[in-house]
């Protein structure tokens, strides 16, 4: 088993750690105070392929695999959680789907715009009524001949308010339940289409999140993803990749907690030694670096997966869950080791505690990732599938 990265695969993490530490950092602890969105870096993130990094070169995309893609939202996740996800939504739950599944004219239409980041794309599928039980759809697309009528209200929308570009899901037919929803693509200029303030959340304060409202919302028959019916299935299938990029986003925020734990443990001293010459710390140290480790092969192994053109659903939640719950734990500990520091901006690991929460909520949260992964046992999915 070959554990090397490749060429390509080094040369984006090293591109994605300088504009995480040279860029991003700077002005973090602001924007997150002040809810202040990285509007100003799309662009730049453009310029290095972020904005489009697995799509396809003749739609203006870096056409990387899923693995460079997984190592570029850690990177950048060890810095600015906020930004990574901005990456993540517009990349996993907007574009993939639309470059899988739209028509080529609608392809040319939105992919050469999105991949520069002048527009970015968001995922419409929760509702106010309707969050981990997402065939409840309430939200009508209903037939009108050469266009659907869209009605309804999205909640919890990542890039809510910048987004030029909405991947909704809409029911057509409730009486068949989840085989008539469909999936669109929906221009953020379209009459009807209205945003709610942004949310003021605990953590990732500087993406932005709101409802969005669509009322009698006219889509051409041209923007829907796939064929009549599939959209909840289309759903199903960008949450399997996004999941992906959330598992390395809070694989990114428990390196980034891990690593100033590490280096504050070098420079603080007590009982006349640095911190980590006392056991209680260095093994806190220990144990952060193992479950990172292991959090690291889940979430590359998921998307080799994807990337072989194999099964990864199942891994891909088996990563989501473990990774946010790693998350999760080595944030607190990070905290534990800075000690009062730690409770203070001005060290960034409470920051980083309050991203990592969210991991463990959206893109299915961890008890529906439970839910998929017994599911899949269940129903006798080979547990790992070395063949
Ligand atoms: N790929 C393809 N098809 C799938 C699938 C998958 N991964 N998972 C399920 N399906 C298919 C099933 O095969 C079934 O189809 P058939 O009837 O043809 O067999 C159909 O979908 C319905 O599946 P289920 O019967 O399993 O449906 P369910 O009601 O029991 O729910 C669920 C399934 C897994 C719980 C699903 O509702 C789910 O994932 N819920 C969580 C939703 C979620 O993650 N929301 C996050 C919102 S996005 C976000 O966070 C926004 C953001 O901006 C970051």
């Amino acid at each position: 088993m070959d554990f090397t990265l490749s060429e390509e695969q080094l040369m984006i993490q090293s591109a994605a750690r300088d504009f995480a530490q040279n860029v991003l950092k700077e002005g973090v602890i602001e924007r997150d105070r002040d809810m202040v969105h990285p509007t100003e870096f799309i662009a730049q993130m453009g310029d290095l392929g972020f904005m489009g990094l697995m799509t396809d070169e003749k739609y203006g995309g870096a056409g990387m695999d899923t693995l460079s893609y997984a190592i570029a939202i850690e990177e950048l996740s060890k810095v600015d959680a906020s930004t990574s996800v901005i990456m993540s939504a517009h990349n996993s739950l907007a574009l993939w789907g639309i470059e899988k599944y739209g028509e080529e004219e609608l392809k040319q239409k939105y992919l050469p715009k999105m991949t520069t980041g002048e527009m970015i794309g968001a995922f419409c599928l929760s509702e106010p009524e309707a969050g981990s039980d997402a065939t409840s759809q309430q939200t009508s697309a209903i037939d009108k001949g050469d266009h659907y009528l869209i009605n309804g209200t999205k909640n919890w929308i990542t890039n809510g308010k910048k987004a030029g570009a909405y991947v909704v899901i809409a029911q057509t037919n409730p009486e068949i339940r989840h085989k008539g929803i469909n999936a669109f693509v929906v221009d953020a200029t379209a009459d009807g289409v209205t945003t709610g303030v942004k949310e003021d959340k605990l953590g990732i304060r500087s993406s932005d999140t709101s409802s969005v409202m669509f009322q009698d919302v006219k889509v051409p028959k041209g923007n829907r993803l796939g064929p009549e019916g599939f959209g909840f299935k289309y759903a199903m299938q960008t949450l399997d990749g996004g999941r992906i990029g959330i598992a390395a986003q809070a694989l990114g925020i428990a390196c980034g907690a891990y690593e100033l734990a590490l280096d504050y443990s070098h420079q603080r001293r007590a009982f006349g030694k640095p911190i980590n010459n006392h056991q209680a710390i260095a093994f806190k140290l220990a144990d952060m670096a193992m479950e990172i480790e292991a959090t690291r092969m889940l979430v590359y192994r998921a998307a080799w997966l994807k990337d072989q053109g194999r099964e990864y659903a199942q891994a891909a939640a088996m990563a989501k869950l473990f990774a946010s719950e790693v998350a999760m734990k080595a944030t607190v500990e990070a905290v534990q080791v800075h000690g009062g520091y730690g409770y203070v901006k001005e060290y960034h690991v409470e920051r980083l505690m309050r991203d990592a929460k969210i991991t463990q909520i959206y893109e299915g949260t961890s008890e529906i990732q439970r839910l998929v992964i017994s599911r899949n046992i269940i129903k006798g999915s080979t547990y790992i599938d070395m063949a």
